[in-house]
């Protein structure tokens, strides 16, 4: 395990405001970040969000409300980064494409690829789909329409900049057959193999005439032109954390990155543009690159014409932050699509949340209240029984597991859950089996005591594993459940009917 751990998100659209999809891809990054800030420390962890204010969407959204671009990112950040405030989001940096520190590095790259011949002008004749922002060949298309939203298409014929995909095929091909965790899922991995045998890749168009889009970083040696977006957003990943050197090298703490967190659809940017890029640069590629899946409103995508857009803010406002945390990292396999409704929150909340963890911390305060008079018995448990020793050796197993779920290749947060909720059952199931107020009628002591210390150590160890998925849930319970006293408070989870 290295040393230290970057983890990025995506840098979100700011043409309108977020939805569950972004939120999702913050919530898992946070996660994992503050569970690798517990196993390497604070200061060996950094995690990066921000936002991509350039190109065609945001030029038209800002027109749309009357109002430059810049005013109009400025306004929409704010909703991003009041989000992640809401949501806990630990990020260590925000970065806007926008920042000088962002562009003078697009800027840098852009003359290194330029010297280095990787970029060259060409008169470019095609199709291309204003609102995806990507140019098509006579050959990928039919009808007209964008392969990908299928909308019309524009028949264009401009001089521009390309930046030489094609070049480097084979050597991704080989460097990606080579390197077995550098897309995960494995379905992921698959996919974009064997698109890469499949297709023949075409240089990159990377330029777009400043006529046709003015809302864009200029290119150095052709400033008629501002660079393609995603040409300008994938770079924030090393603009964030580094600085070229006067030999055109670049230095960084944190990179290379160690997870590119990222959505399904934003693949083939990922796994193919960014490794090219790096490599024209002679630049260390990230290690992980993860794909998660869609969450999906029924069957269909979310979207504003369908009006099926479901805000974040309304449905932690409705039942709390670290409900609608865990409600997503539990419900779905990570690299999988899944389908939102408040039906399936609920559900989740009466019964692992409410029920589960809820009751096992309720009962078990209210133990030590009635029958300590509210102080934790000191020492350790004493009495031997199968049960109690079960519970202690699944405690003991419980890290092992997490790590090998949560490893950055893996990324499983919901068979992670799904295991401390074992322990959580188990616990509930000690306590009705050993029914504790017969063992206080009967006065003994011991078996009492070392009963409420098993089940004090399994709400320590819950607390401890659930921070990085519920970090409020986890103060709450190391708020009521002191070091040597409790002190009860709000029920952590009260139940919705
Ligand atoms: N700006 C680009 C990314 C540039 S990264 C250098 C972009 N932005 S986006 O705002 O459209 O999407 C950002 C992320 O949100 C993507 O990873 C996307 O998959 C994710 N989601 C958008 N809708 C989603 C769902 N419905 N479900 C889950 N995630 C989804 O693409």
């Amino acid at each position: 395990m290295a040393d230290k751990f970057y983890i990025t998100t995506p840098l979100y659209y700011v043409n309108a405001s977020p939805h569950i999809g972004h939120s999702y891809t913050n919530i898992a990054a946070d996660c994992l970040a503050r569970y690798m800030r517990k196993r390497l420390g604070e200061k060996n962890v950094w995690f990066l969000t921000g936002t991509d204010e350039h190109g065609q969407k945001i030029q038209k959204a800002a027109e749309g409300a009357g109002l430059n671009p810049q005013e109009f990112a400025d306004k929409t950040v704010l909703q991003f980064k009041n989000l992640w405030k809401g949501l806990n989001i630990s990020y260590n940096d925000f970065i806007r494409t926008t920042e000088p520190r962002h562009v003078n590095i697009v800027h840098r790259v852009l003359e290194i690829l330029y010297k280095k011949k990787q970029i060259y002008s060409a008169k470019y004749e095609g199709w291309y789909c204003t609102p995806c922002e990507t140019f098509w060949t006579e050959t990928q298309i039919e009808y007209q329409v964008c392969p990908d939203c299928k909308r019309p298409l524009e028949k264009i014929s401009e001089t521009n900049y390309f930046f030489k995909l094609s070049e480097h095929q084979q050597w991704l091909i080989e460097y990606i057959k080579n390197h077995p965790d550098f897309i995960k899922p494995a379905s992921r991995y698959e996919e974009v193999l064997s698109f890469l045998r499949l297709n023949q890749l075409t240089d990159l168009c990377i330029s777009r005439p400043k006529e046709r889009l003015s809302w864009g970083i200029p290119l150095p040696f052709s400033p008629q032109h501002v660079t393609y977006v995603w040409f300008d957003a994938l770079l924030n990943y090393i603009s964030a954390v580094g600085e070229f050197d006067s030999k055109d090298k670049y230095n960084s703490r944190w990179w290379p990155a160690d997870l590119h967190l990222i959505g399904k659809d934003i693949l083939r940017q990922h796994a193919i543009y960014w490794p090219i890029m790096l490599h024209a640069l002679q630049i260390e590629l990230p290690r992980t690159i993860f794909a998660h899946g869609w969450w999906l409103i029924g069957e269909s995508k979310m979207s504003k014409s369908r009006g099926n857009v479901v805000s974040p803010v309304e449905m932690a406002n409705k039942y709390g932050v670290d409900v609608y945390r865990y409600f997503l990292l539990r419900d779905v396999p990570f690299g999988l699509d899944g389908n939102f409704s408040e039906e399936a929150i609920i559900r989740r909340l009466n019964s692992d949340l409410a029920n589960d963890l809820g009751n096992l911390f309720y009962r078990t305060l209210t133990m030590i209240e009635k029958y300590y008079e509210g102080k934790i018995p000191p020492g350790k448990p004493k009495v031997k029984n199968s049960q109690a020793d079960a519970i202690e050796e699944k405690i003991e197993g419980l890290d092992q597991k997490i790590l090998t779920d949560l490893q950055p290749q893996q990324l499983n947060f919901s068979a992670a859950l799904e295991t401390i909720w074992q322990l959580i059952n188990t616990a509930n199931k000690y306590i009705e089996e050993t029914k504790p107020w017969n063992l206080a009628r009967q006065d003994k002591k011991e078996e009492l005591r070392t009963f409420i210390l098993v089940l004090v150590d399994v709400l320590r160890k819950v607390r401890d594993e659930i921070l990085p998925f519920m970090p409020a849930t986890a103060s709450s319970v190391e708020g009521q459940l002191g070091e040597d006293k409790i002190k009860k408070g709000k029920p952590l989870f009260p139940r919705i009917q």
